[in-house]
């Protein structure tokens, strides 16, 4: 696929999973003077186009990091702003998912999220449950630490029950009981706006996968970058520990 003139993405070497820490949406709308919730909105349509752009390049599942378990200590207004833009993300969004047999997954404590945010939520996951095509987790409430606990509790009542042996307990079986389930773990983690961090994002899955940072903001973060960012990724030499 010719991107540009200055280079062109190997439609064969296109990472399975990529995982985006979409940093930076405040900054981008202080810096222009505006407020931080416009930065939010704008933010909103780089998601719409980065769906879509990993949708057409034929990337298998795509996650979007929209909400961690510590964004609860933001304000109030600043809250709403992101439960709204999901909102209307999914109320927008819904039918061209369908469309592309997107499947959205939430990755997270979403019981806790206010009502109609949780509504809105659920009825996207139980509409596209079938779908076969693009894996969208939308990661909410979103904690990789809590998710790991989350996991060891499923675990040990697992054990409790005779379930699982202990002997049988292994990284493939542990996966099993993250939020991931059935997934691949990300090839590629990509965070805007000059942070080199996962910030609690994934890290038992991102055991070996690319990092990839870029002083973009997020709402700046369109197709062409996000096309740049599979193309570092694919002239990277992944090794996973061997030589
Ligand atoms: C980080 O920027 C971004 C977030 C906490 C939220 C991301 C949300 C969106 C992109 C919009 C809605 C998403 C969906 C899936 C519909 P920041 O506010 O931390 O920026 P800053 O570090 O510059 O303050």
């Amino acid at each position: 696929m010719n991107i540009d003139d200055d280079f062109k993405l190997d439609l064969s070497k296109i990472p399975s999973h990529v995982a985006i820490i979409m940093d930076g949406n405040g900054r981008w709308a202080t810096e222009k003077g505006l407020p931080r919730h416009l930065g939010h909105q704008e933010g909103m349509k780089r998601v719409i186009d980065v769906v879509e752009a990993a949708n057409d390049i034929g990337i298998t599942n795509l996650t979007l990091y929209a909400f961690s378990t510590e964004n609860w200590k933001r304000s109030k207004i600043e809250i709403d702003t992101l439960m709204n833009l999901l909102i209307i993300f999914i109320r927008k969004e819904l039918r061209r998912l369908m469309k592309n047999n997107i499947k959205i997954i939430a990755l997270g404590n979403i019981e806790q999220l206010p009502s109609n945010a949780l509504a809105e939520v659920k009825r996207a996951v139980d509409k596209t449950k079938d779908n076969s095509g693009m894996v969208l987790n939308i990661a909410l409430n979103y904690g990789s630490r809590t998710e790991i606990i989350d996991a060891i509790k499923k675990l040990v009542k697992d054990y409790d029950d005779g379930l699982i042996n202990i002997n049988n307990i292994n990284e493939d079986e542990f996966k099993r009981y993250l939020y991931t389930n059935g997934q691949p773990d990300p090839d590629l983690i990509i965070r805007t706006s000059g942070e080199q961090r996962l910030s609690n994002f994934l890290t038992f899955q991102s055991a070996y996968s690319e990092l990839y940072f870029t002083d973009q903001y997020w709402p700046d973060f369109n197709k062409r970058s996000f096309f740049i960012a599979i193309n570092d990724f694919q002239n990277r030499q992944r090794r996973f520990g061997g030589v």
